[in-house]
């Protein structure tokens, strides 16, 4: 029996620079999942639901102060047209939840994503309190552009969905899987200004390895992040 392909998973990015995502998304990787129909990426301007004569999805913010705020109408017209019942909306935001690989891991098992980009000030907060399910903080710094959030986030999701990465192997040894950081990759040639590739690298021993590889994720997990982990109490034999 022919088994029905999955749908792609959508997401439908709203900015008032969708052009920032278009260009993300169109190369490498994410571009190629798009053409094989695994991801579905469309940006839209704010603008585009906004009314008046000069279509301003902005405005200045009540109380005063510094900024930009985008209005409300424009953004519960657009998420209101583009949403269905299985839809999940994420308010991109520096006061957001962190965004983790678990995190990325669950998104990536969603029908329909869409992601609102803030820019200035911010969100008028009754969009936040209405509209979104939940808000994400790609870090502790502010971008000027919140699309840039956005394309780190469609980035980080998609490449959990099965066939998006060429050999799926690749995600199984990578940083943040089982709470390590990756292990030292080489390749050729094997001494290279005199500074020779481990040996273990050498051998063909896929055991040895695979031992060597879990010690370095470890030892590199405890020096470098010791809050990652509980698994550097524990080298494999
Ligand atoms: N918009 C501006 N800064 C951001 C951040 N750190 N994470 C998510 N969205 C943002």
């Amino acid at each position: 029996m022919i088994q029905p392909m999955n749908s792609p998973l959508r997401f439908d990015v709203l900015s008032l620079f969708p052009r920032t995502v278009d260009s993300f998304v169109g190369e490498s990787i994410l571009g190629k999942a798009s053409d094989r129909g695994l991801i579905e990426v469309s940006s839209h301007d704010l603008r585009d639901w906004a009314k008046g004569k000069h279509r301003e999805a902005d405005d200045r913010p009540f109380g005063g102060g510094a900024g930009m705020v985008l209005k409300p109408e424009p953004l519960f017209d657009a998420v209101e047209e583009l949403s269905r019942p299985q839809s999940t909306v994420i308010y991109m935001a520096p006061d957001g939840d962190p965004f983790t690989t678990q995190m990325a891991k669950e998104l990536s098992t969603s029908q329909h994503l869409v992601l609102i980009s803030g820019h200035y000030e911010g969100i008028d907060q009754r969009v936040r309190d209405e509209l979104v399910d939940r808000e994400v903080s790609i870090g502790d710094y502010v971008l000027t552009n919140g699309s840039l959030a956005a394309a780190v986030m469609i980035d980080a999701v998609s490449r959990h969905l099965p066939g998006v990465l060429g050999d799926d192997e690749s995600l199984l040894d990578e940083s943040f899987e089982d709470d390590l950081l990756g292990c030292p990759q080489y390749t050729r040639p094997a001494e290279f200004r005199g500074i020779k590739v481990p040996e273990v690298l050498l051998s063909g021993n896929h055991e040895d390895i695979a031992r060597w590889r879990h010690e370095q994720r470890v030892q590199k997990t405890r020096s470098l992040r010791p809050d990652l982990s509980t698994n550097t109490q524990t080298i494999r034999n």
